[in-house]
């Protein structure tokens, strides 16, 4: 039994899913995400983000633990849980001749709303994903991005104090993804909570106010993009050509084709680097790290042997 806590939104206890007996997506995962925050769960291909909001919004039953939303326990209560929560999946369809109006009213009327309070939040929410112009266009003649963006103006509309978006940006251009996070911020400040995943880093940082690394099923961290920065033993990365480095000078190092990004404790040793490449003739550049710097560094991606050529020696360097 998990206990209510006022300020929690959503509290995961013990969380395990293991599917066809042996795979194991989830393995025992702990969080707890605050209301009126944005929380970002962040982790490679098959950590477990998409198992993990599937089992937060009732659609998939935990094989041990449990969590609640907003007190509800989506193993006991899972109907309740339904009432406060709305989500975007990540493999969302639009129906072909579903137009945004047609989903976003459509999702009110389903939640209880009257028929006056359905037509202002659907067009609220429509407006609000600029979207305005084509709510009347049935799905099957609309862009990818834009059916996206109707997906998730339904689920804007939907006005639930909980909302879950498993890759809501994927596919959308610069714009459109700045106006889904202006949207979401504006929620959150309204105090409702969001919980999304997301591949990309500048998102992450943009939008939330605290983030979670998962991989391999467990939770590797978890706090803001400041905290998780803190995490890595190191805070500035040069990048050069590979061939213009002395890399056995250096302990963090990854190789990416014919450059290196030389990671290093102080501001000092990154410019020391620097000068080092322009008394050779050779461009680099010193820049704080970045939160992708420190996902890689966390999950342990191994980029240096992914990207290495079999012929490097001859081919990569310039
Ligand atoms: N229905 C299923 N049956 C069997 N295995 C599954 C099923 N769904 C997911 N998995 C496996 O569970 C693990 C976690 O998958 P999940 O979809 O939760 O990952 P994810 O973190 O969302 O990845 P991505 O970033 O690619 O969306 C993966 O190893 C995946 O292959
Ligand atoms: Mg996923």
């Amino acid at each position: 039994m998990i206990q209510k806590n006022a300020e929690l939104a959503i509290i995961a206890k013990g969380l395990a899913k293991t599917y066809d007996k042996d795979i194991e997506a989830l393995k025992s995962l702990d969080l707890e995400m605050r209301k009126g925050e944005v929380f970002t769960i962040l982790g490679p291909n098959g950590a477990g983000k998409t198992t993990f909001l599937r089992i937060l919004c009732t659609q998939l039953m935990p094989s041990k633990g449990d969590a609640t939303i907003l007190g509800d326990s989506v193993v006991n209560d899972p109907v309740k849980v339904r009432e406060n929560i709305a989500m975007v999946p990540q493999d969302a369809m639009a129906y072909s001749n579903y137009s945004p109006w047609d989903y976003a009213y459509t999702f009110c009327l389903l939640r209880g709303m009257d028929k006056q309070k359905a037509k202002r939040k659907a067009e609220e929410a429509i407006r609000s994903m600029l979207m305005w112009e084509m709510k009347d266009r049935p799905a099957q003649t609309m862009s990818g991005g834009e059916k996206r963006r109707g997906l998730i103006a339904a689920t804007i509309a939907s006005d639930a104090p909980v909302m879950m978006l498993d890759e809501p940006t994927s596919g959308l251009d610069a714009i459109g993804r700045r106006n889904v996070w202006s949207v979401l911020r504006n929620k959150a400040a309204g105090g409702d909570t969001i919980v999304l995943t997301t591949h990309m880093m500048d998102e992450a940082e943009m939008v939330s106010d605290r983030l979670a690394i998962i991989n391999k099923g467990e939770l590797i961290t978890v706090g803001t993009t400041a905290e998780i920065k803190k995490k890595v033993p190191f805070k500035y990365r040069v990048i050069a050509p590979e061939d213009a480095v002395d890399q056995s000078s250096y302990s963090d190092v990854t190789k990416i084709g014919d450059r290196l990004v030389v990671y290093l404790e102080n501001h000092e040793e990154a410019i020391q680097l620097v000068s080092k490449m322009l008394k050779k003739g050779v461009n680099a550049e010193a820049s704080p790290v970045t939160l992708e710097d420190a996902f890689v560094h966390l999950v342990g991606g191994d980029i240096y042997e992914i990207g290495e050529k079999p012929d490097s020696k001859q081919g990569a360097n310039r």
